[in-house]
């Protein structure tokens, strides 16, 4: 049997960093995010196979096998059949563009149509939140929330695609894998970062004013509410023990461009990830001169461009 599925990765917008159950990988915090629909991961799954094996974007990924064998047994049991996957993505991975949320996404999708059973979309999105977090998020389109409850998350789409369809200019900076990854990132953050309990506490009030923002469609609300979450993420990763300093200095200028041209009267704002490339969500008619000013910016190696997108589904 042979089956693909299509995820595409999501920015969040209030950000989830730091887990409070790492055995069922349940984040501390809720988190907004939206899903991107000009990037996308495809994932063949195809169980006629001798033994498990991974090809990702034509290269054969052992390495990252286990993580995504693990994922499948979750979905398909222990005792499931080899699968050899195929995953092509139209963007570079494992440098903090959400590629594992749009991997892990596409896999909880396809392994459900393999194994024959009906699943709902609320339990693939905790079947994908086990391996990541935030790929709970990529089963829904356009803005999604993802709130806890209980040993569970809870996540829904809070606004659609075409009712505020915003843009993100993404400037590429490096696409050099990440020093820490995010997992582990987020467990040092809570054992060693001061800012951390805080942290925690304060996400109900920037989920409250983004949810608003996103509500009343008032990108001016939505741009402080994300540019403070983010930046106080990264405090937070600054302050942890060792520190974890994911930008470069094309990650700052980047930042500086995008306040330059908010306070010259356009409509965008910055997020960063777990990586050093900068998002630049904007209204869609100011796409061209967002990517004209960050394309400027020495260090900018690639830009891209999506607008928002469908939750994870089959295509074949
Ligand atoms: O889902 P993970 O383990 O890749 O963690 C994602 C963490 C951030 O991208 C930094 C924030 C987020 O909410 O997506």
């Amino acid at each position: 049997m042979r089956v693909t599925a299509r995820a595409h990765p999501n920015i969040a917008l209030v950000k989830y960093w730091g887990k409070r159950d790492s055995e069922l990988n349940l984040p501390a915090v809720g988190s907004i995010s939206i899903t991107l629909g000009d990037l996308w991961t495809d994932m063949r799954l195809d169980t006629d196979a001798g033994a498990d094996a991974l090809t990702v974007n034509g290269e054969q990924r052992d390495d990252l096998m286990p993580r995504i064998a693990r994922c499948l047994d979750v979905v398909l049991g222990e005792d499931r059949k080899p699968v050899s996957i195929v995953s092509e993505s139209n963007f570079p991975v494992a440098a903090g563009l959400a590629s594992s949320a749009s991997a892990f996404a596409a896999a909880v999708v396809a392994a459900a149509a393999v194994s024959g059973r009906e699943h709902g979309k609320d339990e693939l999105a905790n079947l994908a939140g086990r391996a990541s977090g935030s790929a709970a998020r990529s089963l829904y389109d356009g803005f999604v929330e993802l709130e806890n409850a209980g040993d569970r998350v809870a996540v829904r789409s809070i606004r659609d695609t075409d009712s505020w369809p915003l843009s993100v200019v993404v400037a590429i900076t490096s696409v050099a894998p990440k020093s820490v990854g995010s997992g582990e990132a987020m467990e040092i953050s809570r054992r060693t970062s001061p800012f951390y309990a805080r942290w925690v506490d304060e996400q109900e009030d920037d989920l409250a004013r983004a949810r608003d923002a996103i509500a009343e469609r008032d990108f001016m609300k939505l741009a402080d509410t994300a540019e403070h979450n983010c930046l106080k993420m990264h405090s937070v990763m600054w302050s942890s023990r060792p520190p974890m300093v994911y930008w470069n200095a094309a990650t700052l200028d980047c930042m500086r461009v995008v306040r330059e041209l908010r306070a010259g009267g356009v409509s965008v704002f910055f997020t960063i990830d777990a990586g050093p490339q900068v998002k630049a969500v904007c209204m869609p008619e100011e796409v061209d001169r967002v990517r004209e000013a960050l394309g400027k910016v020495e260090g900018v190696e690639n830009i891209m461009t999506s607008g928002l997108g469908a939750g994870a589904h089959l295509i074949e």
